[in-house]
């Protein structure tokens, strides 16, 4: 059987068999090089333990059905796709990238996916990325074809463009793919060129702090910062704002907008902060590390302004628990999370007074995720 479009959000009507293999895809949180990724900068991110699970079985027929244990979170599909049938709705994200690799020519069998997650969802933390580049290795498995990790995050990246209606950049998609356990990801979005750099564990943590404000980059003001930045490379004379220097950003930005001036200083100067920042922890200097983060924080807020007042508490309130290094917010913005890099050894301890100061502050307890960087999406054996 062909079907084109989505039949059902409601109760199953085609039985499926029981799950017969698992792919697990992890979050990721940036430590700094943010809303540089589409102007062709440097990012930092890492793969974290909240994650999307995939319970995958194949199907005798040609439909694919995307579950979770809530029944509004049910689609099923046939096997021709269009973006105008998931305006708005979650299914734009995998249903997005089979219809990339349809692209490519594959023949997608039927499938029953599973979806449950330790991942929550507006965080942030790329849930989305998480469900495309998870839903892309299912489809890998079910097919017995591989994509290159570069090109299955790209086509998670277009499904985004294409589907969800997101113009976001690389970052995402390609630390999911390409996280390792223990390490930061030094991706180069201008070359797509990354190494790994090593996070002391046993000297410092990562604790994540939802502000309590579901981000969303769908509602225009991020597609607002990457006009603006291009506007300004153009000001500048530039292909992208990768292209300029600092020295050369500081001559001549007398000449530019109000607007353009402040965005492309946000990314003139978080390039340098994410080479310190690098630098920093090559040679364990915890607290060089957390001045780059918190001066990327200032820069998010005064100059991108993508922060929002219960990030710039969070911030605020890191600077009296002793054992924080530093912290910033981290992802899109406009809500979502802050990072913060903190003393290993007392990490629990400085996790609770964090989650106390907060609460003195605005009388509740945000959501907290102490986490190790993992590694990249897997199958689980
Ligand atoms: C979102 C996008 C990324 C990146 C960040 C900001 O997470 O998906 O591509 O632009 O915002 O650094």
């Amino acid at each position: 059987m062909t079907a084109s479009v989505v039949v059902s959000h409601s109760g199953a009507s085609i039985p499926s068999r029981p799950a017969v293999f698992s792919v697990i895809a992890p979050g990721r949180v940036n430590l700094i090089g943010e809303h540089t990724d589409y102007n062709e900068g440097l990012v930092l991110p890492m793969a974290i333990e909240p994650h999307i699970r995939l319970d995958v079985a194949a199907r005798p027929d040609q439909w694919m059905v995307f579950e979770s244990d809530r029944p509004e979170f049910r689609v099923e599909v046939g096997q021709t796709l269009s973006p105008h049938d998931f305006k708005g709705s979650w299914a734009a994200y995998p249903c997005g990238v089979v219809a990339g690799l349809k692209r490519l020519g594959w023949d997608i069998p039927g499938f029953t996916a599973r979806i449950s997650a330790t991942l929550p969802a507006g965080a942030g933390l790329s849930s989305s990325a998480a469900l495309e580049v998870g839903v892309a290795t299912a489809v890998e498995v079910l097919t017995g074809k591989r994509l290159p990790s570069e090109q299955k995050a790209l086509l998670c990246q277009r499904a985004e463009h294409e589907f969800a209606g997101v113009p976001c950049g690389i970052m995402d998609q390609f630390a999911v793919t390409l996280g390792k356990a223990g390490h930061a990801l030094l991706l180069d979005c201008q070359t797509r060129a990354s190494v790994y750099v090593p996070l002391a564990s046993e000297a410092v943590s990562v604790l994540i702090i939802h502000s309590g404000v579901k981000h969303s980059l769908a509602d225009g003001e991020y597609a607002k910062r990457r006009a603006e930045c291009q506007s300004a490379a153009r000001l500048l004379g530039v292909a992208s704002l990768r292209e300029i220097s600092p020295s050369d950003w500081r001559d001549r930005e007398p000449s530019l907008p109000d607007v353009e001036r402040r965005r492309s200083r946000h990314v003139v100067t978080e390039h340098e902060r994410t080479l310190a920042f690098v630098d920093a922890l090559n040679v364990r200097d915890w607290h060089a590390a957390g001045e780059c983060m918190y001066g990327s924080h200032a820069s998010l807020r005064e100059d991108y302004e993508v922060s929002c007042k219960e990030l710039d508490l969070i911030v605020d309130v890191s600077r009296h628990v002793d054992g924080v290094f530093g912290c910033r917010m981290t992802g899109g913005g406009f809500g979502g999370c802050a990072v913060a890099l903190i003393d290993a050894g007392r990490a629990p301890q400085i996790e609770q007074l964090f989650r106390s100061r907060c609460r003195d502050r605005t009388g509740v307890d945000p959501v907290t995720f102490l986490t190790k960087a993992t590694g990249g999406v897997a199958l689980l054996q």
